[in-house]
């Protein structure tokens, strides 16, 4: 049979097929691209070509079509469905992946939209590879109603069910609105680019309307209210291609799935290199702050260290690095924020690191300043008690390879959480001028001795007298070494050398959680 242009039956069905294809490649038409250069965005094709290797992206479903029949959708079909979705490499490793495009009914989420991401999911878990999610979509397609709502649910599903198997990444590159904002909020990292992305439960409308506040959207849902307040996001990129380029480097710090190790990357530092400069960052009064980052930077290797929600309960640093190649995750007390005291925002935030960590069988370092739990009404108010448990639990439940430093202050209960030897840190060392105690000397010396400062002839110089004696029993490392609470009291020019014998001593590490349906973590 031959076709009126005088086409074999084959030669017209492939036409056909490329002109459906070509459908689906150019999304909402040229118009729509050009408003989407216009901010600053590029478009879902783009975006993917700029995260996979180079020619290395397979597209999956790019013909599926929606099957609403209401408010004329039956005439606007463009194959595709307003997400281009499929599978690539990162530095040659696989990832799944999806890209809505906003040029397509807003990006909107209908039913086989929805569904085009299930499978996507579907297919990370079945091969064992990470997931990345870039969104840009207006939320529920609205034409079609509660067929919509079932395909979110569907994805927060899978989501759900993929967590600790497979590394999750949302990366937020437009508007990401109402119960749309859950998938990312499941996922393990989420990335937004600055000025472009917002994120929030109920708009600025909506508000004005409930509750009579004016917020404009940047205040109420971009990338610095993620990054700064709420703590939803991780990372914060000036644009599109940072965001995307960031994502590649967070692949490569982590594993494809909880069955497998991390990519090992040897930038040929030595691990025997001394930190020198560590001998004198710990200043002798203890009241005064340093810089953590100062100490991680120079004991993992160079230029390794990639921080995540550093804008975010900037007391407690949590991140990626990596020791004589293998990566690691850190968790440190800042001195320089709030003392470095842990609070609830702290202590949310390095639960959920912990747990990521642990889920996926990265290491864990922890550097330990931590004169205790912020004192206040409102931390109390806020559910401290119950926050600060989390990092506890997750802590303990934890059983990668756990090495802890104590610079200098290990004071009462954020002592036992940051990863003591009594939760089961493998291997746990102080630096000389460490101090492990109940409490700061001066709040002791209060509780124990009033009586006695208030009626001594000079009150001043006995407090004065009873802080040294405090100091001279407690403010130091003995007491916890005697005790076999720390493996060994470290010079700390030795902490990089002694971390990387003990990370590759206990790599092999092998503990079975109990077997239960699962623990109950206070959320
Ligand atoms: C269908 C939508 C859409 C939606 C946008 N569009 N959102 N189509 N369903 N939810 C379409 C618009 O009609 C328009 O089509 C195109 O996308 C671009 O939208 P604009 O408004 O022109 O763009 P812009 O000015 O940039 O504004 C983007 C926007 C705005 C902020 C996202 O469109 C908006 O507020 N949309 C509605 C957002 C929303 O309320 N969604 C539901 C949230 S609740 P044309 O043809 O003109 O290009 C939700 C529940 C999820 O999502 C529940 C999960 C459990």
């Amino acid at each position: 049979m031959t076709t009126s242009e005088g086409m074999g039956e084959g030669q017209s069905r492939i036409a056909d097929l490329r002109a459906r294809k070509s459908k689906s490649k150019s999304g909402g038409g040229l118009a729509r691209i050009k408003s989407q250069h216009e901010r600053g965005k590029l478009t879902a094709r783009e975006r993917i070509d700029e995260l996979l290797d180079e020619g290395s992206f397979v597209e999956i479903d790019a013909l599926v079509e929606h099957r609403c029949r209401d408010f004329g959708m039956e005439k606007n079909v463009i194959p595709g469905d307003g997400v281009v979705t499929g599978h690539g490499t990162i530095d040659g490793r696989m990832v799944h992946c999806f890209a809505q495009d906003f040029t397509v009914y807003g990006g909107s989420l209908g039913e086989m939209h929805g569904l085009k991401i299930c499978k996507i999911l579907d297919l990370a878990v079945k091969t064992g590879t990470p997931v990345i999610g870039l969104n840009d979509s207006g939320g529920a397609r609205i034409q079609e109603g509660v067929a919509s709502l079932g395909s979110y649910a569907e994805i927060f599903f899978r989501n759900v069910r993929a967590s600790g198997v497979v590394p999750q990444i949302s990366v937020i590159m437009g508007p990401c609105a109402g119960g749309a904002v859950y998938s990312p909020a499941i996922t393990d990292f989420v990335v937004m680019v600055d000025g472009t992305s917002h994120m929030f439960i109920t708009g600025p409308e909506v508000i004005k309307t409930v509750t009579n506040e004016d917020v404009t959207f940047d205040d109420l849902g971009g990338a610095s209210t993620h990054a700064q307040r709420s703590g939803v996001t991780h990372f914060v990129a000036p644009s599109d291609q940072e965001a995307l380029h960031l994502v590649r480097d967070l692949v490569n710090r982590i594993p494809s799935n909880n069955l497998e190790s991390a990519p090992f990357s040897d930038v040929g530092d030595p691990a025997d290199r001394e930190c020198a400069r560590l001998e004198d960052i710990v200043p002798d009064d203890p009241a005064i702050p340093y810089d953590m980052l100062e100490v991680i930077e120079e004991v993992v290797d160079k230029g390794s260290f990639l921080e995540v929600q550093s804008d975010f309960a900037m007391n407690l640093i949590v991140g990626f690095a990596r020791m004589a190649g293998e990566s690691v995750g850190i968790v440190a007390n800042q001195p320089k924020v709030l003392a470095g005291c842990l609070d609830i925002d702290g202590s949310v935030k390095g639960a959920r690191f912990v747990r990521f960590c642990d889920a996926f069988g990265i290491p864990l370092i922890t550097f330990t300043d931590v004169p205790g739990f912020l004192p206040g009404a409102n931390q109390e108010w806020g559910g401290i008690i119950r926050h600060g448990a989390k990092l506890l639990y997750a802590y303990a439940e934890a059983t990668v390879p756990k090495l802890t430093v104590i610079t200098r202050k290990a004071y009462g209960g954020a002592y036992d959480v940051m990863s003591s030897k009594h939760i089961r840190g493998d291997y746990n060392v102080a630096w000389p001028t460490a101090r492990l105690a109940v409490m700061g000397a001066s709040g002791a010396v209060q509780i124990l001795h009033r009586n006695r400062i208030q009626s001594a002839g000079n009150p001043e110089q006995e407090r004065e007298r009873l802080i040294e004696e405090y100091e001279d029993a407690f403010a130091n490392p003995y007491q916890a070494a005697a005790l076999g609470f720390i493996d060994d009291i470290i010079e700390p020019a030795k902490t990089r050398e002694k971390l990387i014998l003990a990370l590759k001593t206990n790599l092999v590490k092998k503990e079975e959680p109990p077997k239960r349906r699962h623990g109950n973590p206070p959320l």
